[in-house]
Formats: structure tokens, sequence, C-alpha cells
């Protein structure tokens, strides 16, 4: 009955044994794996826009070599992302259609445009250092796939990290007009990182029971202030100013108390109206009518061979 199969379902997430593929599950527990892993599909594959922007224009072609390899594991994760969420039933052509007709979220985060060098390190240092403060915990999540795709997609982003990070050292240690550079690039990715983490956790609608299901691991402030923590002592390594006059360390607290985000721009980010959303939508859309062909032509050719040798 549904009754004992929810109680064998509850007993393995208070184990922590993972829920596979073939294991009944709540359906409101798939339909959150469906709408958190696609969209997270969804954040890799349009996260290569705002990077791909730089290939051409690397200042060296060991920075170049470098970018380009990020930016490919990027389509990756995207990949195998999917990969775990169709175990749960939905196709990838249903996924592709969500994401092209603009129905579909992903992060805030790569709306935002990348005008100059900098950004490559602003964005490895603290867009996937964001990244990585969420996804290690993922590695740990309830379900077996998103859990196991974690596992190599937090390696290659902790690579992704240090990319950016030495990045903003070479500038910040370089002319004065790179250190500038270097901080300008922080002072406009800081606040959009914070919002990467989500709503503030009284806001947000589906914290509490993933939390409970063991989709989450943290809420999205407690990630939030790791990230503030630790991204604050980094800068002092790197001799940059804080974008945030209010950052200051809180004794009591054991952490630094940060200002205020605007909550605002977020949600108007997330409901399509960033600085490059439509961009980005766009970018997407073309490449997928673009490729048509090379689909069309796999499928013939799979149809050919398949009349020719009955395989
Ligand atoms: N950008 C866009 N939408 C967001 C963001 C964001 N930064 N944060 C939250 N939202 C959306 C949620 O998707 C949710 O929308 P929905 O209910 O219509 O699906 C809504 O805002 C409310 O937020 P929450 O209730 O807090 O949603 P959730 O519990 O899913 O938490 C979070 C959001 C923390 C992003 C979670 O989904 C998560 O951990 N996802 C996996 C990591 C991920 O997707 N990272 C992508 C960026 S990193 C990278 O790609 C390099």
């Amino acid at each position: 009955t549904v009754h004992s199969f929810q109680e064998h379902f509850d007993s393995k997430i208070d184990r922590e044994v993972s829920i596979e593929p073939r294991d009944w599950m709540p359906d409101d527990y798939r339909k959150t794996l469906i709408r958190q892993i696609s969209q997270h599909a969804h954040s890799e594959i349009i996260g290569m826009l705002p990077e791909g922007n730089w290939i051409t224009r690397a200042p060296s072609l060991r920075r170049k070599a470098v970018l380009l390899a990020k930016v490919q594991d990027e389509a990756g994760h995207g990949l195998y992302l999917y990969s775990a969420a169709e175990t749960l039933g939905i196709t990838r052509d249903q996924m592709y259609d969500q994401l092209h007709s603009g129905k579909a979220k992903y992060s805030s985060i790569f709306n935002y445009p990348t005008l100059s060098w900098a950004d490559m390190g602003a964005i490895g240092w603290l867009v996937d250092g964001a990244a990585i403060m969420n996804q290690v915990p993922l590695c740990r999540t309830s379900y077996g796939p998103y859990a196991r795709a974690m596992v190599r997609v937090c390696k290659e982003e902790s690579f992704h990290q240090r990319q950016g990070f030495e990045i903003m050292l070479s500038l910040s240690r370089g002319t004065e007009a790179q250190r500038k550079m270097a901080q300008e690039a922080f002072d406009r990715w800081w606040w959009p990182s914070l919002m990467m983490f989500g709503p503030p956790d009284a806001e947000s609608p589906n914290t509490e029971q993933s939390v409970r299901w063991r989709i989450k691991r943290f809420t999205n402030d407690e990630l939030r202030q790791k990230f503030v923590d630790v991204t604050t002592e980094q800068a002092k390594v790197l001799g940059l100013e804080m974008p945030d006059k209010d950052i200051k360390w809180n004794e009591e607290r054991g952490h630094y108390d940060f200002g205020k985000i605007d909550w605002n721009e977020f949600w108007n980010v997330v409901k399509g109206n960033g600085p490059c959303n439509k961009q980005r939508i766009d970018a997407r859309r073309n490449a997928w009518e673009n490729g048509q062909w090379v689909r069309d032509a796999a499928l013939a050719h799979a149809a050919k061979r398949k009349a020719r040798t009955g395989e």
C-alpha cells in the first residue's frame, strides 16, 4: 500500500540511504527534484554564454586554453544533470522546450554581462565559489543520481574557482589599471553572487520541505553566510575592497554581518527582466534551431544504417 511505501521511503531518508530511480517516491519529491535538477542543468548550459563571450579575447594562449576547458566543463555538467533529471521521467526534449520557451528558471547570475577580462576572474572566484558552496553539500543529497553527478561536478568546479582566483590575484598584483579592473569586476559581481543562493529563508517556499527530504542539506541563508565568511577573507588576500560598507565581523555570532541585498533586483532578474535575459534565451534558441540539420542528419544516418544492417 502507499502507506507502507511511504514509511519505507521515510525510513530510507532518515537512515541516509539514497533513493534510486526505480524506488517508490512521493509525487512531490519527484516533482521537486525534476524542478531543481532541470533548473540546475539549464544554469550550467546558459552559464557557458557569459564566459564564452571572452574566449576569442583571452589575453594569452594559456588563459584561452584554460577558459575553453572551463566552458566545456560547464557543458558536461549540464549533460550529467539532464541525464539525472531524465531518470525521474521527464525527457530531454521536454526540458529543452521549457528552456527555449522561457518557462524554465535558471540561475539569475547568468543574466549579467561580462564587460572586461577581469569578469572571467570574478566569475571563477565568486560565481563558481558560490556554486561550490551550494553543491558540495548536494554530493549528499538524497537522490542517488543527482548526488553522484555532483561529485564530479564539484571536482571540476573547484578547479574553476581556483583559476578565477588566480586571474584576480594576477590582476590585483599587476598595474594600477589592472588592479582597478579587478576591483570594478568585484564590485559588479558581489551582490548578484549573494543572490545566487536564492531568496531569504523566510521567503523561500521550497526550502523547508526540501531540507526535510534531504534534497537540500542547508538553507539558502546558511550557505550565503558561509560564502560571505570565506570570501571576505579571500578578498583580504587579494587586497581588494569589499563592495559592501556594512560588512563587519560579529564576534558574538562568529560570522560577518553584511549589508542589505536588493531583493527587488533579484526578482526582477528571475522574472526575465535582467540585463541579458533576452540575449541568453535568444542565443540558446538560435543554437537549437541552427543545429536542426545536424539532428536531422544523425536521424537519417541511423535510419539508413538500421535498414542496411537491421541494428
Ligand atoms: N536564480 C533564479 N531563480 C532562483 C534563484 C536564483 N539564484 N534562487 C531561487 N530561485 C527560484 C527557485 O527556483 C524557486 O522557483 P520555482 O519554485 O518557481 O521553481 C523560487 O526562486 C523560490 O526559491 P526557493 O524556494 O529558495 O527554491 P529552491 O529551494 O529550489 O532553492 C536553490 C534555490 C538554492 C538555487 C536550489 O534550487 C539549489 O540548490 N539548486 C541547485 C544548484 C543550482 O541550481 N545552481 C545553479 C547555479 S550554479 C552553476 O550553474 C554554476
